[in-house]
Order: structure tokens, then sequence, then C-alpha cells
């Protein structure tokens, strides 16, 4: 049952098959699996309910025992409502599953009207308008899943009022993934974590209106208070006895982006580590206190510095450069990434006991000495559009982290994620998800055909995931050696695959055999020495190859 379940779960992970062009509408046959996980969700603000949750009410059927039966008719649903509109949809679902026509009619039109407007698009319109400083209409920024009123594409993307975060609906959300996450690191360690490392980012708080800020909030095991004008600028703490856990401590890493976004956001997760600080409580309960105390007695230090936990980079900067630093391999061990990480985000933001803004104060001990006592590190992946291999951004900062973490704790700490997709909560360790994304993504042969449709760049995007995935050795050894195993097989010791990349893109192809061989130069990938001994043969005609197109 646990493998089936597993083939199910990707077999049925939503991914993004080939890349967006700029000012081409969707096709028909790209919206099934879109339209299908919207169509998972109830969303009682369009008066809509799920729709597998309808099939399997009328039926008579489990949701979970029988996935795959409401799955096929789900799907059948969806092609006709794409195809024919949403009366033969509700015909079909009468006819074929029993189901009350009202009771799926919310849904379908949802649907149809995503359908439709995933026609209209005038990207390229309003980048033309935009290049004529002319007006662009607004329009929110999340994914169509979390919200479809993103649509029609090719507006100008707002932000979300930093005073509303974190929103009522994240806050239950967040209740959930915060309570597995515990649950799964007691599970594994036999109890609570005494301290959390997170990374919070400013595009996935603005999609999910704040589900990070909202984890770290729990976490520490506190609640967003409203003021008079509905603004949240405080907190108020959750009695233990309803907590019925140790308060955990937090150390939060924010992007520069989050940072300049969401400002009294951070004042408020700053403000939160001070009040729960504060508590008299019994440290075993309050490990927030326990940390502080401790380190304001052995190190001799003020509160101020011992309850800095929310670190960025200094004003006005961006990132972390570890990944930088691993795309152009100029580094000798792994402890220099996240050495690195920390001299760019060892910046404290919040506000001293006296009330005084802490604008980026530079804070390396502190930040060191609260990175020490971290037993786990966690992301909330916000879209199934970008995940952990789909960019550089995930290992820089979540791999970043955990090393640094490494590095000053003596212990490698556990690595957890989860999506705010998935209507369930399920947390998984690093290594999960890398090996779900790699079988989803790069090794799946619908997301990497989808890629060389779009020819030389759709070679650089094989070979970005490939060093992504490179990136997750280095920072965190959370890759399997079947996974550049397996990605050699499929790319590059396929004779046909091989001649199709260096066709398409000799560069690209080159730089995913060198990123192989370097993954096997540091340790990260055992493999035969005649897989080697063919791959340095091929790094060599690709350069031979190079070189011929450089004349
Ligand atoms: C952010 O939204 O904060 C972010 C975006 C891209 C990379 C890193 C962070
Ligand atoms: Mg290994």
């Amino acid at each position: 049952m646990q493998l089936y379940e597993e083939l199910l779960e990707i077999e049925e992970r939503l991914i993004p098959t080939g890349l967006h062009v700029l000012g081409r509408p969707s096709l028909d046959s790209e919206k099934t699996d879109l339209l299908k996980m919207v169509a998972s969700f109830d969303r009682p603000e369009f008066g809509a309910r799920s729709l597998p949750d309808v099939v399997a009410e009328s039926m008579g059927l489990s949701r979970q025992d029988a996935k795959e039966d409401i799955g096929r008719i789900v799907t059948s649903a969806v092609r006709t409502l794409i195809e024919h509109g949403t009366d033969s949809a509700s015909e079909f679902l009468v006819r074929k599953a029993g189901v009350n026509g009202e009771a799926v009619g919310g849904m379908l039109d949802l649907l149809s009207r995503i359908s439709t407007s995933l026609k209209t698009n005038s990207e390229l319109d309003a980048v033309m308008r935009a290049l004529r400083g002319e007006f662009i209409e607004p329009g929110p920024g999340a994914d169509i899943v979390q919200n479809p009123a993103i649509l029609p594409t090719g507006r100008n993307t707002h932000a979300i009022n930093p005073y509303g975060v974190p929103s009522d609906v994240a806050f239950a959300r967040a209740e959930a993934v915060a309570s597995s996450l515990l649950a799964r690191y007691v599970s594994e360690h036999g109890r609570h974590p005494q301290a959390v490392g997170l990374v919070l980012w400013g595009l996935d708080n603005i999609k999910t209106q704040g589900e990070g800020v909202a984890q770290a909030l729990w976490l520490l095991g506190v609640r967003p208070v409203r003021d008079g004008l509905n603004r949240t600028t405080d907190v108020s703490a959750i009695p233990l006895a309803e907590l019925n856990r140790p308060r955990v401590d937090v150390v939060m890493t924010i992007s520069g982006i989050f940072r300049d976004l969401f400002s009294p956001t951070v004042q408020l997760l700053d403000k939160a580590v001070r009040l729960v600080a504060s508590l008299d409580e019994p440290v075993e309960m309050n490990f927030v206190r326990k940390h502080v105390l401790e380190q304001m007695q052995n190190d001799e230090c003020r509160l101020d510095e011992a309850a800095t936990r929310v670190f960025s980079n200094a004003p006005g900067n961006y990132g972390t450069n570890v990944n930088f630093m691993v795309m152009d391999s100029q580094w000798d061990n792994e402890e220099t990434l996240g050495d690195l990480f920390v001299t760019r985000k060892c910046f404290a933001y919040g506000r001293d006991s006296q009330g005084r803004s802490i604008e980026g104060q530079e804070a390396r001990r502190a930040m060191d000495k609260a990175l020490s006592r971290v037993e786990a590190t966690y992301q909330n992946i916000d879209t199934f559009e970008i995940g952990l291999t789909d960019v550089d951004h995930y290992f820089e900062y979540l791999g970043g982290i955990s090393k640094a973490v490494e590095k000053r704790a003596k212990a490698r700490p556990a690595i957890f994620l989860s999506d705010s997709l998935s209507a369930d909560t399920k947390i998984r360790s690093l290594e999960e998800t890398v090996r779900l994304e790699t079988r989803a993504k790069t090794l799946n042969p619908k997301w990497y055909e989808g890629m060389l449709k779009h020819g030389f760049r759709g070679v650089a995007e094989i070979e970005n995931h490939v060093s992504n995935t490179f990136g997750w050795s280095a920072t965190a050894d959370a890759v399997d050696d079947w996974i550049y195993s397996e990605v050699a097989n499929t790319f590059v010791l396929d004779d046909e695959m091989l001649e199709r990349l260096r066709n398409l893109n000799p560069h690209s192809a080159h730089s995913l055999v060198r990123r192989l061989l370097e993954a096997n130069g540091r340790g990260y990938w055992d493999t035969e020495q005649t897989s080697l001994d063919k791959l340095r043969e091929i790094s060599r005609s690709l350069e031979d190859q190079l070189e011929g197109v450089g004349q």
C-alpha cells in the first residue's frame, strides 16, 4: 500500500510541462491537469465544492480508497467541460456518477471561467504599454490554484497589505502544518525540537497571505492580534494549557524582498519572540525563554542580543550568493557555503528593548549563537510552479541555513519542507522532496519532452535542474546516488538523447556533463569507472564541438 501511495503521489503531482511563452494563451490540452487541481479543493468563496468529494459522496466511495476511479471520472468531466462546456460536463457527471447537478454547478462555473480567461492573453500588449509608460490594470499575485482571480495574466501584480498578514485562513492552515512538522520531528527524535530555523520569502507570503509568517507564530505559540483599524500590529501568547506542547524557539532568515515588502510583519515577528522570552513559564515548556536566559547568563550579554531572531541582508542587499558560489564551482569545502550564508544574512531587524528600531545592524555573534541551537530547518513551498530543483534559490536559502547550522550546532539539522498547495499538510524530509521532484520532473519524460519543445532554452532548463539538484548535495548532502546515475543514463549515456541535446544546445549539454563529473569528483556520486570514462569522453567531444562552433 505504501509503495502504491508513493507511486500515486508522483503520478498526481502537478508539474509545469514546458515554459510559459509570453503572449501565448494555454492550449486546451494543457488545461486539464490544472483545472483538475483547482477542482480538487472546496471553494466556499465561489459556492463550489470539491469535485472528487461530490463524486465520492454520490457514488458511496471513499475518496482515499477509490482515488483512481474518482480521478478518472473527474478527468473526463474536466475534458468534457473544456471541449463542450459546462452543461455537457454536468450531464456527464449526473449520468456517470449520479451526482446532483446543482452540487457541481458552482465548481463547473468556476472551472469554465478559468478556462475562458486562460484563452485571453494580453501579456505582449501589456509589455508594450509598460514600455510606453502607460497604465496597466493591476491584479493580485498568486498562482491559479490558490487564487483564480489572478487571471487574465498580463496585469500589474500588486502585493498585499502587510498589515493583513497573516490572514485568518493562513493562520488556520499554518496550525496544521506546524503541528505536522513537530509531530514528524517527535516521531523521529522522541522529543520536540528546541529551535527551528525558518526561511521566509516575500513572494510566497504574498501568495499565501502569510502562511510562512503564521507558521513561525504557531511554533512560538502566539496568535496575531488586530488593532482598532483591523491592522495586525500585536501578538498574544496562546496559554500553555491550550498549546499543549513547549514553545519552540525560531530563527528566521528572511529574504531581502520580504524585508522590503513586509516591514510591519518583520516588527511583528520580532515582537512575538520578545513576548515569548518574557513569559513567566517553566523553561522546559518555553525554549525561547530557556535560550535567552542561558545566553544572558553564560555570555553575559544584553537581552537585545540574546533575543535577536529575525535576520536578513544588510539594508539594500539581497540574496545569499551561495547559489553563485555553487554554480561557479568556486569553493573548497561545504563549510564555506554555510559561512557565506551567515555573512550575507547576519543583519538583525526589529526593535530593541527601548523600542528603538534596529534596521539591519550587523549581528553575527547573535546569529551564530541562535543557529547553534537549531535542530530542524524548514521552508514552506507555496506553488506547484516552482519547486526545489526549478530555481537555485531554495538551496541557497534552505540549503545555506542548514549548512550554517551544521557547523554551529555540530550536527546536521533535520531538514523539512511542505507544500501549501496540497489539501493535506504533508511534511516531507528534504531527501524525500528531492526524490519526489526528481521523479516528477527531471526524470519524467512528460516534463523533459515539454522542455525540449523549447529547443535551446529547454536544454538549459534541464541543465539547470541538474545543477540545482547538485546544489542540494553541496549544501545538504541530500541527493541519492541513483539520482545522478539516472540523470546520466537518461540524458548523457543514451546516444539518441545526447544527440538531441548537443544539436539543440551544446553549451548546456556540456555543462550538464561537467556537473555530473563534479558531483563525482566532490564525492556526492559513487558510480562505476566505465560510466565516468564515458562521461569524460563525451565531455571532451562536446568541448571539441564547442571550439568548432567558436571558430
Ligand atoms: C522572495 O520572494 O522573497 C524571493 C524571491 C526569489 C528568490 C528569493 C526570495
Ligand atoms: Mg551520497
